[in-house]
């Protein structure tokens, strides 16, 4: 099924092309935009609560982050086909590669697909199909990451994870998502430890509306190798501290942040503080049909309402290589194309 490039997205690659960057923390299920999904529904026979794409965009406004979450999964049922997760991803793809995106690492949720009938193998087989096609169609290299829902239980989270066993060979690492606050990282120890045995990466959804004890626990208890927004890490010096002291990066979501109300207004975000703390914190797009914007649009953002100059967003994009899951030998040679942009 055919993209459409933003018009905005467009004119901006007209001018100068966009700082290339690493995507850590990017939703697959947040890129379906109102076209791909009415259009999904079509193909599927599913009756959406929404006459027009005008209504669905008009639901856009959240108070937090829940009131986001019901409007997301409730989207998902258009969702049924391996081809419908491959184009999916591969809509997304396209976008990227528009955006600057070098690399991606792409969240996937499981258990909001399997709980409505749709088996892990469909979810992983399409995504798989459009990823594998990734480089050679967009120059884009790929990885993806699967999470668990923290407002389910921590046995679900399990069987989860033995369900994918047979596709381990195409993940790479496992992450927490969904309602944060009363679902802390240490509710998920067995699980992660099951994934760390199997060889893959960890990350996790901490301190985005919950508190910095659970990005304590997230580093303390399940052991990642980087938090996923983090943001209210800045609220406790000493796990600034920690953070800085072990370089943990930080997967932060600019408009994200300011779309589910966890800051009033960019200009008002942490990030340039974080920036001068020492964090190694990248910027990225987290739900971008949902929150109005992609990776560069981020960094523009952030760029427009913050002054951060070019060398900060060269700092980020710099940070979004190091951070990422990637071979020393690659991840060199994205460094070296970001210093000869
Ligand atoms: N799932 C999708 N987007 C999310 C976010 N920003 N926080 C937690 N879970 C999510
Ligand atoms: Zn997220």
């Amino acid at each position: 099924m055919p993209s459409a490039p933003s018009e905005s997205s467009a004119a901006a690659s007209a001018a100068k092309p966009p700082l290339p960057k690493a995507e850590l923390h990017l939703h697959i299920e947040g890129t379906l935009e109102p076209g791909l999904a009415f259009a999904l529904a079509e193909r599927n026979g599913v009756q959406l609560p929404y006459a027009t794409e005008e209504d669905l965009r008009r639901a856009y406004s959240f108070a937090d982050l829940q009131s986001f979450l019901n409007l997301y999964y409730a989207l998902m049922a258009v969702l049924r086909t391996e081809d419908d997760f491959a184009d999916l991803a591969d809509a997304y793809l396209a976008r990227a590669k528009e955006q600057g995106v070098r690399h991606a690492e792409i969240f996937f949720d499981p258990q909001a697909h399997t709980a409505r009938g749709v088996p892990i193998g469909t979810v992983i087989g399409g995504l798989a199909r459009a990823l594998d096609r990734a480089q050679e169609n967009y120059g884009i290299s790929t990885r993806l990451i699967m999470c668990f829902l923290r407002d389910e239980s921590a046995e679900s989270a399990r069987a989860t994870f033995e369900a994918a066993r047979p596709y381990l060979d195409r993940i790479t690492a496992v992450g927490l998502d969904s309602a944060e606050v009363g679902h802390p990282p240490s509710k998920f120890r067995e699980v992660y430890a099951l994934a760390r045995a199997a060889g893959l990466k960890c990350v996790a959804h901490a301190g985005e509306e919950g508190p910095p004890a659970y990005v304590w626990e997230a580093l303390d208890v399940l052991g990642v190798d980087r938090i996923d927004h983090g943001v209210r890490s800045m609220e406790d010096e000493a796990l600034v501290a920690r953070l800085v002291a072990d370089q943990v990066p930080l997967t932060v979501c600019p408009l994200s942040n300011v779309r589910l109300r966890v800051i009033d207004d960019l200009a008002d975000h942490p990030l340039p503080a974080m920036l001068d703390a020492g964090l190694l914190v990248t910027v990225n797009s987290d739900d971008p049909a949902y929150f109005g914007g992609y990776a560069d649009d981020n960094f523009t953002a952030v760029r427009d309402a913050l002054g951060l100059d070019e060398a900060a967003l060269r700092t980020l994009a710099r940070n979004s290589f190091r951070a990422a899951f990637l071979d020393e030998a690659t991840r060199a040679a994205y460094l070296k194309e970001l210093d000869a942009y």
